[in-house]
Protein backbone atom coordinates (compact mmCIF):
# COMPACT_ATOMS: atom_id res chain seq x y z
CA UNK A 1 0.00 0.00 0.00
CA UNK A 2 1.38 3.56 -0.81
CA UNK A 3 2.50 5.55 1.97
CA UNK A 4 2.02 9.35 2.63
CA UNK A 5 3.82 11.66 5.24
CA UNK A 6 1.30 13.93 5.93
CA UNK A 7 1.70 14.09 9.58
CA UNK A 8 5.01 13.61 11.93
CA UNK A 9 3.30 10.58 13.05
CA UNK A 10 2.40 8.37 9.93
CA UNK A 11 6.05 6.99 9.98
CA UNK A 12 6.72 4.94 13.47
CA UNK A 13 9.66 5.43 15.55
CA UNK A 14 11.92 2.71 13.73
CA UNK A 15 10.87 4.07 10.09
CA UNK A 16 11.80 7.41 11.22
CA UNK A 17 15.24 6.45 12.36
CA UNK A 18 15.64 4.17 9.36
CA UNK A 19 14.88 8.19 7.26
CA UNK A 20 17.02 9.98 9.68
CA UNK A 21 20.04 7.30 9.20
CA UNK A 22 19.56 7.44 5.27
CA UNK A 23 19.63 11.28 5.66
CA UNK A 24 22.57 10.98 7.20
CA UNK A 25 24.39 8.24 4.68
CA UNK A 26 22.74 10.34 1.43
CA UNK A 27 24.19 13.46 3.01
CA UNK A 28 27.77 12.25 2.91
CA UNK A 29 26.87 11.11 -0.55
CA UNK A 30 25.10 13.44 -2.72
CA UNK A 31 24.51 11.73 -5.68
CA UNK A 32 24.67 7.40 -4.48
CA UNK A 33 20.45 7.36 -5.35
CA UNK A 34 19.08 7.83 -7.91
CA UNK A 35 15.33 6.30 -8.01
CA UNK A 36 14.24 9.01 -10.25
CA UNK A 37 16.44 8.59 -12.88
CA UNK A 38 14.29 9.05 -16.46
CA UNK A 39 13.81 11.46 -15.88
CA UNK A 40 10.67 10.87 -13.38
CA UNK A 41 8.70 13.66 -12.37
CA UNK A 42 7.70 14.84 -9.15
CA UNK A 43 4.74 17.58 -8.73
CA UNK A 44 5.28 19.92 -5.94
CA UNK A 45 2.51 22.17 -4.98
CA UNK A 46 2.32 25.39 -3.46
CA UNK A 47 -0.70 27.67 -1.74
CA UNK A 48 1.68 29.49 0.24
CA UNK A 49 4.65 30.90 0.04
CA UNK A 50 8.07 29.60 0.36
CA UNK A 51 11.98 29.80 -0.18
CA UNK A 52 13.34 26.65 1.68
CA UNK A 53 10.68 24.43 0.90
CA UNK A 54 10.73 25.35 -2.92
CA UNK A 55 14.37 24.99 -3.39
CA UNK A 56 14.98 22.12 -1.52
CA UNK A 57 12.39 19.57 -2.86
CA UNK A 58 13.72 21.10 -6.42
CA UNK A 59 16.98 20.08 -5.62
CA UNK A 60 16.43 17.20 -4.15
CA UNK A 61 14.34 16.14 -6.72
CA UNK A 62 17.24 16.68 -9.29
CA UNK A 63 20.09 14.92 -7.31
CA UNK A 64 17.78 12.02 -7.47
CA UNK A 65 17.64 11.99 -10.91
CA UNK A 66 13.93 13.28 -11.38
CA UNK A 67 12.50 16.88 -12.40
CA UNK A 68 10.41 18.91 -10.26
CA UNK A 69 7.20 20.43 -11.45
CA UNK A 70 7.01 23.56 -8.92
CA UNK A 71 3.09 24.56 -9.77
CA UNK A 72 1.91 27.43 -7.98
CA UNK A 73 -1.99 27.10 -6.84
CA UNK A 74 -2.85 30.58 -8.31
CA UNK A 75 -2.31 29.40 -11.69
CA UNK A 76 -3.71 25.96 -11.49
CA UNK A 77 -7.18 24.33 -11.27
CA UNK A 78 -6.47 23.43 -7.48
CA UNK A 79 -7.96 26.48 -5.01
CA UNK A 80 -11.45 26.19 -5.14
CA UNK A 81 -11.49 25.12 -9.28
CA UNK A 82 -10.53 21.49 -8.91
CA UNK A 83 -10.75 18.93 -6.04
CA UNK A 84 -7.70 17.66 -4.52
CA UNK A 85 -9.23 14.17 -5.79
CA UNK A 86 -9.52 15.06 -8.98
CA UNK A 87 -6.19 15.89 -9.24
CA UNK A 88 -4.38 13.70 -7.60
CA UNK A 89 -6.34 11.34 -9.71
CA UNK A 90 -4.80 13.55 -12.97
CA UNK A 91 -1.58 13.64 -11.44
CA UNK A 92 -0.76 10.16 -10.72
CA UNK A 93 -0.82 9.15 -14.29
CA UNK A 94 2.05 11.19 -14.69
CA UNK A 95 3.88 11.76 -11.57
CA UNK A 96 6.36 9.78 -9.18
CA UNK A 97 5.11 11.94 -6.18
CA UNK A 98 2.71 14.62 -5.07
CA UNK A 99 4.55 17.47 -2.81
CA UNK A 100 1.68 19.98 -1.37
CA UNK A 101 2.14 23.12 1.01
CA UNK A 102 -1.36 23.87 1.57
CA UNK A 103 -3.61 25.21 4.60
CA UNK A 104 -6.05 22.28 6.21
CA UNK A 105 -5.27 19.25 6.91
CA UNK A 106 -8.21 17.69 5.08
CA UNK A 107 -7.23 18.82 1.49
CA UNK A 108 -3.94 16.33 2.04
CA UNK A 109 -5.78 13.53 3.29
CA UNK A 110 -8.07 13.63 0.26
CA UNK A 111 -5.60 14.15 -1.73
CA UNK A 112 -3.76 11.03 -0.23
CA UNK A 113 -6.64 8.74 -0.41
CA UNK A 114 -7.37 9.34 -3.86
CA UNK A 115 -4.04 8.67 -5.53
CA UNK A 116 -1.39 5.59 -5.81
CA UNK A 117 1.34 7.68 -5.53
CA UNK A 118 3.15 9.01 -1.96
CA UNK A 119 1.53 12.27 -1.04
CA UNK A 120 3.96 14.68 1.17
CA UNK A 121 2.75 17.32 3.30
CA UNK A 122 5.40 19.85 2.94
CA UNK A 123 3.79 22.17 5.18
CA UNK A 124 -0.13 22.60 6.39
CA UNK A 125 -1.74 24.87 9.39
CA UNK A 126 -1.60 21.66 11.57
CA UNK A 127 2.10 20.49 10.45
CA UNK A 128 5.69 20.64 8.70
CA UNK A 129 7.05 16.89 9.40
CA UNK A 130 9.65 17.20 6.85
CA UNK A 131 10.87 20.37 8.58
CA UNK A 132 11.06 18.17 11.54
CA UNK A 133 12.76 15.66 9.61
CA UNK A 134 15.37 18.12 9.04
CA UNK A 135 15.53 19.80 12.38
CA UNK A 136 15.68 15.93 14.07
CA UNK A 137 18.67 15.42 11.55
CA UNK A 138 20.30 18.46 12.98
CA UNK A 139 19.87 17.64 16.77
CA UNK A 140 21.34 13.95 15.71
CA UNK A 141 24.72 15.62 13.90
CA UNK A 142 25.26 18.23 17.00
CA UNK A 143 24.21 15.94 19.80
CA UNK A 144 23.89 12.31 18.49
CA UNK A 145 21.59 9.88 20.18
CA UNK A 146 17.93 11.54 20.15
CA UNK A 147 16.19 9.57 23.24
CA UNK A 148 16.10 10.84 26.23
CA UNK A 149 17.26 14.62 25.11
CA UNK A 150 15.18 17.64 26.21
CA UNK A 151 13.43 19.75 23.67
CA UNK A 152 11.54 23.14 24.53
CA UNK A 153 9.84 24.64 21.61
CA UNK A 154 8.99 28.56 22.11
CA UNK A 155 6.20 29.73 20.38
CA UNK A 156 2.21 29.15 18.94
CA UNK A 157 2.02 25.99 20.53
CA UNK A 158 -1.23 25.40 18.20
CA UNK A 159 0.82 26.20 14.78
CA UNK A 160 2.79 23.45 12.25
CA UNK A 161 5.60 23.55 14.02
CA UNK A 162 4.28 23.64 17.98
CA UNK A 163 2.51 20.40 16.66
CA UNK A 164 5.14 18.67 14.33
CA UNK A 165 7.46 19.13 17.40
CA UNK A 166 5.09 17.24 19.65
CA UNK A 167 4.50 14.38 17.41
CA UNK A 168 8.39 13.98 15.92
CA UNK A 169 10.93 14.85 18.92
CA UNK A 170 7.99 12.30 21.07
CA UNK A 171 8.28 9.64 18.42
CA UNK A 172 12.12 9.89 18.34
CA UNK A 173 11.90 9.19 22.63
CA UNK A 174 12.73 12.74 23.81
CA UNK A 175 11.03 14.85 26.45
CA UNK A 176 9.05 17.53 24.57
CA UNK A 177 8.22 20.64 26.37
CA UNK A 178 5.86 23.23 24.51
CA UNK A 179 6.26 26.79 25.93
CA UNK A 180 3.28 29.11 24.67
CA UNK A 181 0.80 31.11 25.63
CA UNK A 182 -2.45 29.72 27.16
CA UNK A 183 -4.43 31.03 24.59
CA UNK A 184 -2.07 29.27 21.62
CA UNK A 185 -1.77 26.12 23.44
CA UNK A 186 -1.47 22.90 21.41
CA UNK A 187 -4.63 21.19 19.59
CA UNK A 188 -5.48 18.87 23.00
CA UNK A 189 -6.00 16.22 20.54
CA UNK A 190 -2.53 16.60 19.33
CA UNK A 191 -0.92 16.46 22.49
CA UNK A 192 -3.33 13.39 23.78
CA UNK A 193 -1.43 11.65 20.49
CA UNK A 194 2.13 12.70 21.63
CA UNK A 195 1.41 11.66 24.93
CA UNK A 196 0.49 7.91 23.92
CA UNK A 197 3.68 7.79 21.26
CA UNK A 198 5.53 9.12 24.25
CA UNK A 199 4.78 6.04 26.16
CA UNK A 200 5.81 4.22 24.05
CA UNK A 201 9.03 5.55 23.18
CA UNK A 202 9.96 6.57 26.67
CA UNK A 203 9.73 10.36 25.94
CA UNK A 204 7.05 13.02 27.43
CA UNK A 205 5.22 15.90 26.03
CA UNK A 206 4.66 18.74 28.65
CA UNK A 207 2.92 22.00 27.97
CA UNK A 208 3.96 25.07 30.23
CA UNK A 209 3.22 28.93 30.10
CA UNK A 210 6.29 30.28 32.06
CA UNK A 211 9.17 30.47 29.32
CA UNK A 212 11.85 29.92 31.98
CA UNK A 213 10.34 27.20 33.78
CA UNK A 214 10.47 25.20 29.89
CA UNK A 215 13.98 26.30 28.85
CA UNK A 216 15.75 25.30 32.70
CA UNK A 217 18.08 22.32 31.59
CA UNK A 218 16.57 22.02 27.95
CA UNK A 219 19.64 20.17 25.37
CA UNK A 220 17.46 22.19 22.73
CA UNK A 221 15.59 25.52 22.59
CA UNK A 222 13.45 26.14 19.00
CA UNK A 223 11.64 29.07 18.11
CA UNK A 224 8.94 30.05 15.00
CA UNK A 225 7.65 33.11 13.51
CA UNK A 226 4.32 34.17 16.30
CA UNK A 227 2.44 34.83 12.48
CA UNK A 228 2.23 31.90 10.68
CA UNK A 229 1.20 32.21 7.19
CA UNK A 230 -2.37 32.87 7.27
CA UNK A 231 -2.59 34.80 10.39
CA UNK A 232 -1.44 37.38 9.09
CA UNK A 233 -4.34 39.71 10.42
CA UNK A 234 -3.87 39.24 14.05
CA UNK A 235 -0.21 40.60 13.93
CA UNK A 236 -0.92 43.17 16.81
CA UNK A 237 -2.79 41.14 19.15
CA UNK A 238 -0.54 38.06 18.66
CA UNK A 239 2.47 40.51 18.90
CA UNK A 240 0.81 41.49 22.29
CA UNK A 241 -0.34 38.16 23.79
CA UNK A 242 4.12 36.68 22.77
CA UNK A 243 5.94 39.40 23.85
CA UNK A 244 7.63 37.49 26.99
CA UNK A 245 7.93 34.33 25.07
CA UNK A 246 10.89 35.80 23.22
CA UNK A 247 14.00 33.73 23.48
CA UNK A 248 17.20 35.82 24.50
CA UNK A 249 19.93 35.34 25.97
CA UNK A 250 18.15 35.19 29.03
CA UNK A 251 16.19 32.23 28.39
CA UNK A 252 19.57 30.78 26.44
CA UNK A 253 21.18 30.81 29.74
CA UNK A 254 18.82 28.68 31.69
CA UNK A 255 19.29 25.88 29.17
CA UNK A 256 21.94 23.34 29.61
CA UNK A 257 25.52 25.50 28.80
CA UNK A 258 25.97 23.41 25.55
CA UNK A 259 22.16 23.66 24.21
CA UNK A 260 21.51 24.33 20.88
CA UNK A 261 19.22 26.58 19.25
CA UNK A 262 17.08 26.12 16.00
CA UNK A 263 14.31 28.25 13.99
CA UNK A 264 12.69 26.55 10.56
CA UNK A 265 13.13 30.58 9.49
CA UNK A 266 12.03 33.05 8.10
CA UNK A 267 12.85 34.03 11.28
CA UNK A 268 11.71 38.02 12.90
CA UNK A 269 14.69 38.85 14.32
CA UNK A 270 13.39 41.07 17.79
CA UNK A 271 10.10 39.38 18.00
CA UNK A 272 10.55 35.78 18.73
CA UNK A 273 14.15 35.52 19.09
CA UNK A 274 16.91 38.38 19.68
CA UNK A 275 19.35 38.92 16.53
CA UNK A 276 22.25 37.98 19.93
CA UNK A 277 20.73 34.16 19.89
CA UNK A 278 19.75 33.36 16.58
CA UNK A 279 22.97 34.94 14.93
CA UNK A 280 25.18 33.42 18.00
CA UNK A 281 27.31 30.65 18.86
CA UNK A 282 24.77 28.26 19.83
CA UNK A 283 22.36 28.60 16.67
CA UNK A 284 22.56 26.09 14.30
CA UNK A 285 20.18 27.31 11.98
CA UNK A 286 22.16 27.55 8.01
CA UNK A 287 22.73 23.19 8.95
CA UNK A 288 18.91 22.97 10.06
CA UNK A 289 18.04 24.74 7.02
CA UNK A 290 20.53 22.71 4.66
CA UNK A 291 19.34 19.81 5.78
CA UNK A 292 16.19 20.35 4.58
CA UNK A 293 17.48 18.73 1.46
CA UNK A 294 19.62 15.85 2.72
CA UNK A 295 16.02 14.74 5.10
CA UNK A 296 13.74 15.51 2.22
CA UNK A 297 15.96 12.96 -0.60
CA UNK A 298 15.78 10.04 2.29
CA UNK A 299 12.02 10.58 2.66
CA UNK A 300 11.44 10.77 -0.95
CA UNK A 301 13.96 7.81 -1.42
CA UNK A 302 11.94 5.63 1.52
CA UNK A 303 8.21 6.43 0.43
CA UNK A 304 9.40 5.30 -3.32
CA UNK A 305 10.91 2.20 -1.77
CA UNK A 306 7.59 1.59 -0.22
CA UNK A 307 5.57 2.59 -2.62
N1 LIG B 1 11.17 26.56 6.83
C1 LIG B 1 10.45 26.66 5.71
O1 LIG B 1 9.59 25.83 5.42
O2 LIG B 1 10.80 27.71 4.91
P1 LIG B 1 10.06 28.20 3.60
O3 LIG B 1 8.74 28.79 4.00
O4 LIG B 1 10.98 29.23 3.00
O5 LIG B 1 9.87 27.02 2.68
N1 LIG C 1 4.87 28.45 11.24
C1 LIG C 1 5.39 29.06 10.04
C2 LIG C 1 6.41 28.19 9.41
C3 LIG C 1 7.03 28.76 8.16
C4 LIG C 1 8.00 27.81 7.52
C5 LIG C 1 4.24 29.35 9.08
O1 LIG C 1 3.36 28.50 8.94
O2 LIG C 1 4.23 30.42 8.47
Amino acid sequence: MTRHFLRDDDISPEEQSEILALAAEMKADRFSRRPLEGPQTVAVIFDKSSTRTRVSFAVGIADLGGQPLIISTANSQLGGKETPSDTARVLERMVAAIVWRTYGQAGLEEMAKNTTVPVINSLSDDFHPCQLLADLLTIQEHKGDLAGLTVTFVGDGGSNMGHSYALACTTAGMHVRIACPPSFSPQPSVVGDARAIAEQSGGSITVLHSLDEAVEGSDVVVTDTWVSMGKEAEKAERVATFGSFQVGAEAMGKARGDAIFLHCLPADRGFEVTPEVIDGPQSVIWDESENRLHAQKALMVWLLEHA
